[in-house]
């Protein structure tokens, strides 16, 4: 037998290295390398087999007929959503997420409804025991599915285990970082034995034709733990995210090679399990108060999905000379950024403030297009006079003041006026601009040109407004 070498391999980018180095020439991320024993039957070290080479393989044209791939619907509608319409046999979906925010719950759910129409399904955990899962199981009342349940580590067991179910169509692993492959010279949970675990489970997957799900667990940095190289070899990585304070939980889409990224399920923790939220944004407005300073309805996108937020914002006077700037669920970056382009465009006296930023409900917003309704609650905190209650606002802010428009206005207004929004103000369309913009009948568009314009428009209501402020649809 041919003695294998040692290597070294970034956990947190999977580039392999001879010698063993503090930091990683590749990302530059310090005490990621782990040494591991290079098997030549892993993808890592995958020799050219001696005798390849004599079969030709055949080119086609991009054009021709192929139909699209199969799916089974989870019937869980917002899980459904975020893997573009249901799982595709053979397909391999990673669901990363931090320890604790519902991972197992959620695919114990999504199991059980499978199993429920009919489906085979098995469920592995290396994590928890049968006892554990059974009384998870009797608290969602899913007691009854039928479901295959099975506690093992070892990978060697499972795949063998697995050949004998040759219909099943959905196995899922929980965790694979608890996986265990025999031969691999590693701990569980190295970078090593993930990769391993997880070739030979999606090489299952692929041949017997079972999707297959894997929990991973995430990094306090937030990348996926162990070796990126994870999310290159499966097909769909989602991430499951929320606050662990706040009951709502967010299904995102990473990577989706059957459908479109950037998709997200929202779900509810109950005491009951995770409940489908279909209309996220009445839960995220739902603790709002009107006629309180500092606080602005943000009409923003989440994929391709509407979702209208409350940001909230606080002054209180920094008597000392460096003011604090506290953000949550933005960037405070941007923050900084707005706040220099209202003192100094706008005239408004924000320096001597300590600022506090938050996203209501524990949502992460990154879209520019919150700058508006961001500027909106500053400037309310700051003249102390509530915003609009009936106004939702978007709309990216430029470095002289300027507002831009942003994507998808049409969408936003929608759901402004289907949750019973009056008024929305968004920055003015140039003229000649990409076509009409359907306005919803119940809604009066606030066109603003300029960020001064908005510290009319944002606590006064339009009628004295600057001359720059057009208004549109309802009378
Ligand atoms: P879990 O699915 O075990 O998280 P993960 O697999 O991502 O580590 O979820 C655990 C949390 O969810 C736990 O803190 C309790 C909460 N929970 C509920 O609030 N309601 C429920 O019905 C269940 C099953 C869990
Ligand atoms: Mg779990």
């Amino acid at each position: 037998m041919a003695k294998s070498a040692a290597q070294f391999v970034c956990s947190a980018c999977g580039s392999v290295f001879p010698k063993w180095a503090g930091r990683c020439e590749a990302c530059g991320e310090w005490n990621t390398l782990e040494q591991e024993v290079a098997r030549p039957a892993l993808p890592g070290g995958m020799k050219v087999a001696p005798k390849s080479g004599r079969h030709k393989i055949e080119f086609v044209g991009l054009e021709g007929k192929s139909p699209p791939p199969p799916r089974i619907p989870t019937t869980i509608a917002e899980f459904d959503r975020v893997l573009g319409g249901g799982l595709v046999p053979a397909s391999v979906v990673l669901v990363g997420g931090d320890p604790g925010i519902g991972k197992s719950t959620l695919l114990l759910q999504a199991s059980a409804a499978l199993g429920r129409a009919g489906k085979q399904v098995l469920y592995i955990s290396g994590e928890e025991s049968i006892d554990q899962i059974r009384m998870r199981g009797a608290r969602l009342g899913l007691s009854s599915a039928p479901l295959a349940l099975a506690a093992a580590t070892q990978l060697g067991d499972i795949l063998s285990s697995l050949a004998s179910y040759p219909d099943a169509a959905l196995v899922v692993i929980d965790s694979i970082q608890t996986m265990w492959a025999e031969g691999v010279d590693s701990a569980p949970g190295s970078v090593t034995q993930v990769r391993a675990a997880a070739f030979e489970l999606i090489r299952a997957a692929k041949t017997q034709g079972f999707a297959l799900m894997l929990v991973g667990h995430v990094t306090k940095e937030g990348a996926l733990a162990g070796p990126r190289v994870l999310e290159h070899m499966v097909d769909v990585v989602l991430h499951f995210e929320g606050d662990r304070g706040h009951q709502f939980r967010i299904l995102r889409g990473v990577k989706n090679r059957f459908g479109a990224t950037d998709e997200i399920g929202v779900f509810e923790m109950t005491g009951a399990g995770l409940a489908e939220v279909a209309n996220p944004s009445a839960l995220f407005l739902a603790e709002r108060r009107g006629n309180v300073s500092g606080s602005a309805v943000f009409a923003g996108l989440e994929g391709s999905r509407p979702v209208l937020v409350e940001i909230q914002a606080l002054l209180a006077p920094a008597p000392g000379g460096s003011p604090r700037r506290s953000v949550i669920g933005w960037d405070s970056g941007r923050l900084s950024m707005l706040l220099a382009v209202l003192e100094t465009r706008c005239g408004l006296k924000l320096a001597m403030y300590d600022v506090y930023l938050n996203v209501a409900g524990g949502l992460r917003v990154s879209e520019p297009a919150a700058d508006l309704a961001v500027a909106a609650a500053l400037i309310s905190a700051l003249q102390d006079v509530p915003t609009d209650p009936s106004m939702v606002f978007f709309g990216e802010i430029g470095l002289s003041g300027e507002l831009r428009q942003v994507a998808q206005s049409e969408l936003r207004l929608k759901e402004a006026a289907k949750l019973g929004f009056a008024k929305a103000a968004s920055p003015r369309r140039v003229a000649g601009g990409a076509g009409r913009l359907a306005v919803p009948p119940t809604l009066g568009l606030v066109e603003l040109g300029h960020l001064t314009d908005l510290v009319a428009v944002a606590t006064g209501g339009v009628k004295g407004a600057a001359a720059g402020v057009r208004q549109t649809g309802q009378a």
